[in-house]
C-alpha cells in the first residue's frame, strides 16, 4: 500500500494544475487529524501547527491533509455537567479518527493534539488503525504569574477553594484568576496532559523531546516540520504503531508516568491504549510497574515544578536517560524514528543532580515506589486507583460522608460540615452512573483550598485531574451504578485506605451490607437519548479503561 505509493513519487517541480493533481494522486497521503478549535488553551493553536505539520509532509513528498475532529477541555467542564462529556470525547476522538483514516484511504496519519483526552484517543485511533502514524503534542501551557507567585490552572481552582473558607481577598482572588492561564498550551504541571504527552514519548509514538517543548517554544514549530522527514522514513520502513506498542513499549511509558509523579488517569487511559493494541495489559500489571518505579520528580500538583522547568534540564529525553541507565526501561524497543529508544537517548544529555532540584536520583527518590497505588477490598472489589506520593501518609482512616454529587461538597464545605476524619464519597460519578466518570477536581480543589487537605479523604467511583492532589481513591469498580459495594455506604461508616497494604476496607459486617442490598434499588439511567445514552450501552468499567468498542 503506502510504500507502493510512495515509492512512485516525483520530485521535479510541475506548473500545471491538471498534471500537478495528477501527480499528487502518485503521492502519499497523510491525514493530519488536529483537535484544534478555538475554545481553550490547549487546543487553540492545534491548527497552527498542523500547517506546519502539512509544510514538512510537502516538502517530503507526500500530500497532508488537515482534518478536524472534536475536544473536550477539562480545565473548562470540571466541576459542571459538561465533565460528563470528557472522557466519552476520548473515544469519538478514537472513533472520528479511524473514521477517516479509514475511510480516505490515507497511507498514514499524523494526530496534533493538546489536552487530557485528546492524546490516548488519539493513540488507540492509531492502534485501530495500524498504518504509519506519529502523534504531536501541542506543547505544555507557560506559567502565569501574580504577585510573584508562578500560576497555573489549578492555582484558579484552589483559589476558589480559599474564596469558599474566607482565605483569600476578592482581589487576590481576581488577581489569580485572571493571571493564571497566560497563554496557550495545556496545563502545566505534572497533570494528565503532560503525563500523557511524556508517555506517549516513551511508549515510541512521538518524536524525542515533543513532550518537553511548551507550545510557544520554538523547538514545537521545528518538531512540526521535522514531522515530514519521519514519516517519510516510516512510509519507507512500512514501520507501523502496532511495530512499536509492544508489551515492553507500554512498560516503559507507565514507567516514564510514574517516575514523574503522572496522573491516575495514565491508568485508565493505557488499559484502553492497550486494548486499541491488542497488547494484555491489567490493574495488577500497572502496580507491579509502580512497586518498582520510584517517584523521583518534584513537579506539580504534589510537587514544586512546572513542565516548562523540565526542558531546561534536559528535557523528557535526560529523564528517559537516567531511567535507562538505572535499567528501568527497554532500551529495544522501536520507535517513530525508526530507531530504538535507546538510540535515541544515545545522544540526549545527562541529568545533573548537582544542579537542579525538579528530578532526584533514584537513591534519594520522593517515594521509593510508585504513587499510582491499585486498591482491592470489601469496597473495591475490582480495583479502584489510589494517588499517594507519601506526603499524605500511606493509611487513612475515617468516617464517611456520602454524596450523591460533587456539588453536594461544595455547599457542605461552605456549611462546615466536613470535618477533619471525613472521607468523603462521591458516587454515582462512574462511566455509567455519572455518565462519563467526571474528574473531582473542583470538590479535591476546594478541600486542598479549605485547609483540610491532610485532614479529609475523598473516594469515589468517579476519576481525578491530574491536578488533583491529597488523599484520594478514585475508580472504584464495581461502580455505585452497577450495584457495588460503594452504593451501600452510608454517612458515618467506618473506612480504612491502606495504600500500603493495597486495601480499601469498609468496616460494616457482610450480614449488614446484604441488608442495605436488599433495600438498594438500582438508579434510571440519567440519559436515554443522544450520545451520553450511547456512553452508558457501550461503556466497560474502569477496570477495563472505559472503552466503549467492545461490545
Ligand atoms: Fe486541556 Fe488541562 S484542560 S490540558
Amino acid at each position: 500500500m503506502s510504500l507502493n505509493k510512495f515509492s512512485r513519487t516525483l520530485t521535479q517541480e510541475v506548473t500545471n494544475p491538471a498534471a500537478k493533481a495528477m501527480l499528487d494522486m502518485q503521492k502519499a497521503q497523510i491525514g493530519i487529524a488536529s483537535t484544534g478549535y478555538e475554545g481553550n488553551p490547549c487546543n487553540m493553536h492545534l491548527n497552527g501547527l498542523s500547517v506546519h505539520v502539512k509544510k514538512g509532509i510537502q516538502e517530503n513528498g507526500m500530500v497532508g491533509l488537515i482534518f478536524n475532529t472534536i475536544g473536550v477541555s477539562d480545565g473548562m467542564t470540571n466541576g459542571n455537567d459538561g465533565m460528563r462529556y470528557s472522557l466519552p470525547s476520548r473515544d469519538l476522538i478514537a472513533d472520528s479518527i479511524e473514521s477517516v483514516v479509514l475511510a480516505q484511504w490515507y497511507d498514514g496519519v499524523i494526530t496534533v493534539v493538546g489536552c487530557d483526552k485528546n492524546m490516548p484517543g488519539a493513540i488507540m485511533a492509531m492502534g485501530r488503525i495500524n498504518r504509519p502514524g506519529i502523534m504531536v503534542y501541542g506543547g505544555t501551557i507557560r506559567s502565569g504569574s501574580y504577585k510573584g507567585q508562578k500560576l497555573d490552572i489549578i492555582s484558579a481552582f484552589e483559589a476558589l477553594g480559599k474564596k469558599f473558607a474566607g482565605n483569600i481577598s476578592d482581589e487576590d482572588y481576581e488577581g489569580v484568576i485572571q493571571n493564571s492561564i497566560p497563554g496557550p498550551g495545556a496545563c502545566g504541571g505534572m497533570y494528565t496532559a503532560n503525563t500523557m504527552a511524556s508517555s506517549i514519548e516513551a511508549l515510541g509514538l512521538s518524536l524525542p523531546n515533543s513532550s518537553s517543548y511548551p507550545a510557544t517554544h520554538e523547538g514545537k514549530q521545528a518538531e512540526c516540520i521535522a514531522i515530514g522527514a519521519a514519516m517519510k522514513a516510516l512510509l519507507e520502513k512500512n514501520l507501523c504503531p502496532r511495530d512499536i506498542v509492544t508489551r515492553e513499549a507500554l512498560e516503559n511509558a507507565l514507567t516514564v508516568a510514574i517516575a514523574l509523579g503522572g496522573s491516575t488517569n495514565a491508568v485508565l487511559h493505557y488499559l484502553a491504549i492497550a486494548r486499541a493494541f491488542d497488547v494484555p495489559l491489567t490493574l495488577d500489571d500497572i502496580q507491579a510497574i509502580s512497586d518498582r518505579t520510584p517517584l523521583i520528580a518534584d513537579l506539580k500538583p504534589s510537587g514544586k515544578y512546572y513542565m516548562e522547568d523540565l526542558l531546561g534540564i534536559g528535557g523528557v529525553p535526560a529523564v528517559m536517560k537516567y531511567l535507562l541507565q538505572e535499567g528501568k526501561l527497554h532500551g529495544n524497543c522501536l520507535t517513530v524514528t525508526g530507531k530504538t529508544v535507546a538510540e535515541n537517548l544515545a545522544e540526549a544529555p545527562d541529568l545533573e543532580f548537582d544542579n537542579q532540584k525538579i528530578i532526584f536520583p533514584l537513591e534519594k527518590a520522593i517515594k521509593k515506589t510508585g504513587h499510582l497505588q491499585v486498591l482491592y477490598g470489601n469496597l473495591a472489589p475490582n480495583g479502584s486507583v489510589a494517588k499517594i506520593t507519601g506526603k499524605e501518609g500511606e493509611r487513612f482512616e475515617g468516617t464517611a460522608f456520602v454524596c450523591e454529587h460533587e456539588s453536594e461538597i461544595i455547599t457542605a464545605l461552605s456549611k462546615g460540615e466536613i470535618k477533619a476524619g471525613h472521607i468523603i464519597v462521591i458516587r454515582n460519578a462512574g462511566p455509567k452512573g455519572g455518565p462519563g466518570m467526571s474528574e473531582m477536581l473542583k470538590p479535591t480543589s476546594a478541600v486542598m483550598g479549605a485547609g483540610l487537605g491532610d485532614k479529609v479523604a475523598l473516594i469515589t467511583d468517579g476519576r481525578f485531574s491530574g491536578g488533583t492532589h491529597g488523599f484520594v481513591v478514585g475508580h472504584i469498580t464495581p461502580e455505585a451504578f452497577e450495584g457495588g459495594p460503594i452504593a451501600l455506604v452510608k454517612h458515618g461508616d467506618l473506612i480504612t485506605i491502606d495504600a500500603a497494604g493495597n486495601q480499601l476496607t469498609l468496616h460494616v459486617s457482610n450480614e449488614e451490607l446484604a441488608e442495605r442490598r436488599k433495600s438498594w434499588v438500582k438508579p434510571a439511567p440519567r440519559f436515554t437519548k443522544g450520545v451520553l445514552a450511547k456512553y452508558i450501552r457501550n461503556v466497560k468499567s474502569a477496570s477495563e479503561g472505559c472503552v466503549t468498542d467492545e461490545g
